[in-house]
């Protein structure tokens, strides 16, 4: 066997792309790590290594990531520049044209611009756990290198629709299924790949996608429910509608022309305020975590952590940190209520078996590395303590007590509390540089954010281990300082407030619903309320009605519904009523009779609002205190704002979250 090596590009670049033939096979590898993104590097290094096999005389070749992934995507670092040749499409099309047909050989993401690559190829083989999407639409694009004109070429045109509308990727057995990829590589994928070139040599290369038929079109009548599927849940962006409009030119126009039009609607995505506002929080995302204190700063070690309270919170933790893959101890105050939150977690883990998260082995492993204790010690060699007792600071301070007597004096201590003061919890225990806030959202196993509280004494290495624990369990950590709701209730209790002003002056809970939707929140804030259920917050209320500013403007509609025991949906009746007859409940005119009599006792002439005064009334109220909680310096930048409400609140993510959708200029 002859093997000559030679890389593809000579330039500062020229490790991106290389080109090894061997056995007149051309072993073409993308190494650009960590994800191998088709940056520029690689687009011009992957025409010089289709030259080269030409040159080579090459039987075929097989085009493979380094590391353990094919192509993730474009590289966004290149969005916010003037684009650079070659781009993609070129690429692609030599891909596709030359003589030398090209085996796409997948392991890892095969997203975005690279599954436009491999679409160029003539095969496609994959490993089992490979992913294969167009997740363009997540930042408001379309696929702009032929992604909806090649897909619906290869795979049935629903499939391609639902993948390009959705932006969720596919694995390999539907990949398969649905001809996506011609085969599976079950062991080593470099050799599978040099197999599949030895048996294909001779024979007459497929017939590029271009020049196929779209696969099993839909008739339009099928085409127009799809669609209307597809981009139900989407209302209001651009994008998926884009991708929609895209694939009909993919099955309507010639293919060259097909081409064109994505092109040029893809271009016009770019240019969208909706693409950068969803551009904007992709970036603040990966940005927000950084605090310039924790550089250089280590994390303390963390093996084994411990989680006092096994309620809804707890057990989700609990669930989180255990497909983490680090053991947990659950401390609960007594037998039965430490079954109770054993079963709770059970149910979560469950839950990730059932979709496939895990396997059986997997959880039998994991269901060792849960140990139940009712007795506090069992936490002497825990290393991160969470606590999620009840909301009540008497409560959370003879945890943070005992906790203080029970741990080793470098364990880290944190508190879920939503709105209590950390720094208060933290003077319980004789080091408070070890206590810091970890405040994780329901369902605490799914929800990806996690605000990172730290109060004034806190140390900057347990800080660091907060941070490093949530990146650990794939959150998005967003430090907050301690005040009363930190970053996100806070600035939520002031959207409350405001939505109560509206109620008393004339507005009804559906209207604000309504316009919430239309802005394109998942569900309006009563809705909301209904389902999570009225009477936690009543009772908070409650507890602070002593303290209240008498001067300060209180709806107490919430309470009267609560008295004539409207909780929500669990009794029935709360802003809505729940007779089963939809899913979110509808408007009850007892509710509204409510509304109307606080508005006359306190002498407040009804009018009516136009969902887009009732827009600007929210956003007005977010908008200010998100500004004293800027100034105040509990959230770091407005970044950092905008990542907690579009990930903790449901705002809209392709509005970029408050800031972004009211900067002012
Ligand atoms: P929960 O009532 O479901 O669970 C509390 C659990 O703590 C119960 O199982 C109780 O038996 C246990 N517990 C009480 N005192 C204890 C003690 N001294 N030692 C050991 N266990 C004890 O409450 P939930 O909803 O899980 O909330 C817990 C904490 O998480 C609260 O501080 C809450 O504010 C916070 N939180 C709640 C969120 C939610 O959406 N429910 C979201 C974020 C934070």
């Amino acid at each position: 066997m002859t093997s000559t090596s030679k890389t593809a590009s000579p330039d500062a670049h020229e490790a991106a792309v290389r080109v090894a033939i061997e056995d007149r096979i051309a072993i073409v590898t993308i190494d650009n790590p960590p994800v191998n993104a088709a940056s520029h590097a690689v687009r011009a290094g992957l025409l010089e290594a289709v030259r080269t096999a030409e040159e080579a005389g090459a039987r075929a070749a097989v085009l493979i990531g380094a590391g353990d992934s094919f192509v993730a995507g474009a590289d966004v670092r290149e969005f916010g520049q003037p684009p650079r040749a070659p781009l993609l499409p070129e690429v692609v099309r030599a891909l596709e044209k030359t003589p030398v047909p090209f085996i796409a050989a997948i392991d890892g993401n095969a997203l975005g611009g690279g599954l436009e690559l491999a679409l160029g190829c003539a095969y496609r083989i994959a490993t089992p756990r490979a992913k294969f999407g167009m997740p363009e639409v997540n930042l408001g694009l379309i696929p702009g290198a032929g992604g909806t004109v090649r897909l619906p070429r290869l795979v049935p045109v629903l499939e391609a629709l639902m993948m390009i509308t959705s932006g969720k990727p596919v694995g390999t057995r539907k990949a398969l299924d649905i001809g996506l990829i011609d085969d599976v590589a079950e062991g080593d994928l470099l050799q599978a790949a040099r197999d599949l070139a030895l048996q294909i040599d001779g024979r007459e290369r497929p017939l590029a996608l271009l020049s196929r038929e779209p696969v099993i079109v839909p008739d339009v009548h099928s085409w127009q429910i799809a669609v209307n599927d597809a981009t139900k849940k989407t209302r209001g962006q651009n994008a998926p509608r884009e991708a929609a409009n895209a694939l009909r030119d993919a099955i309507d126009m010639a293919p060259d022309a097909a081409l064109e039009a994505e092109r040029a609607r893809f271009l016009k995505l770019k240019d969208d305020p909706q693409s950068a506002a969803l551009r904007h929080i992709f970036f603040a995302e990966r940005s927000v975590a950084r605090m310039d204190r924790l550089k250089g700063v280590e994390p303390r070690k963390v093996d084994h952590v411990g989680i006092v309270g096994g309620g809804t919170m707890g057990a989700g933790i609990a669930a989180a940190t255990l497909l983490a893959g680090l053991p947990v101890t659950l401390i609960e105050r007594d037998d039965a209520a430490l079954e109770a939150g054993r079963e709770r977690v059970g149910k979560l883990l469950d839950g990730a078996e059932r979709r496939g998260l895990i396997d059986t082995a997997r959880r039998a492993a994991i269901d060792a590395s849960l140990a139940g204790a009712t007795d506090y010690d069992a936490l002497a060699s825990a290393d991160l303590v969470i606590e999620a007792v009840f909301e009540d600071m008497a409560v959370k301070t003879e945890v943070f007590e005992r906790l203080d007597r029970a741990t080793r004096p470098d364990a880290v201590l944190a508190t879920n509390t939503s709105y209590l003061d950390v720094g208060a919890m933290a003077e319980v225990v004789a080091d408070p540089g070890r206590v810091l806030g970890l405040h994780f959202f329901s369902p605490a196993h799914v929800m990806k954010l996690l605000e990172v509280v730290h109060p004034p004494k806190v140390a900057d290495d347990v800080l660091a281990t907060g941070f490093a624990f949530g990146k650990r369990l794939r959150k998005i950590c967003v430090p907050a300082g301690v005040c009363d709701g930190f970053i996100g209730n806070r600035i939520m209790s002031a959207y409350r407030r405001e939505a109560g002003y509206l109620l008393e002056e004339g507005a009804l809970p559906h209207e604000v619903d309504a316009a919430m939707t239309d802005y394109g929140f998942a569900m309006g804030i009563y809705a909301m309320q209904d389902m999570a259920g009225l009477d936690i917050a009543w009772a908070m209320r409650k507890r602070r009605a002593a303290t209240r500013d008498p001067n300060e403007r209180y709806v107490d509609i919430a309470d009267t519904l609560c008295e004539a025991g409207r909780f929500g949906q669990k009794t029935g009746k709360g802003w809505y009523l729940h007779d089963g007859t939809s899913r979110t409940g509808r408007p009850d005119p007892e509710v509204e009779a409510i509304i109307v009599d606080a508005s006359r006792r306190k002498g407040i002439e009804r009018r009516s609002f136009s969902h887009e005064q009732i827009i600007d009334r929210l956003l007005g109220a977010l908008r200010a205190e998100a500004d004293a909680v800027l100034a105040e310096g509990i959230a770091a930048s407005p970044d950092a704002i905008d990542v907690v409400m579009v990930n903790g609140y449901g705002f809209p993510r392709w509005r970029g979250g408050p800031m972004f959708a009211t900067r002012k200029g």
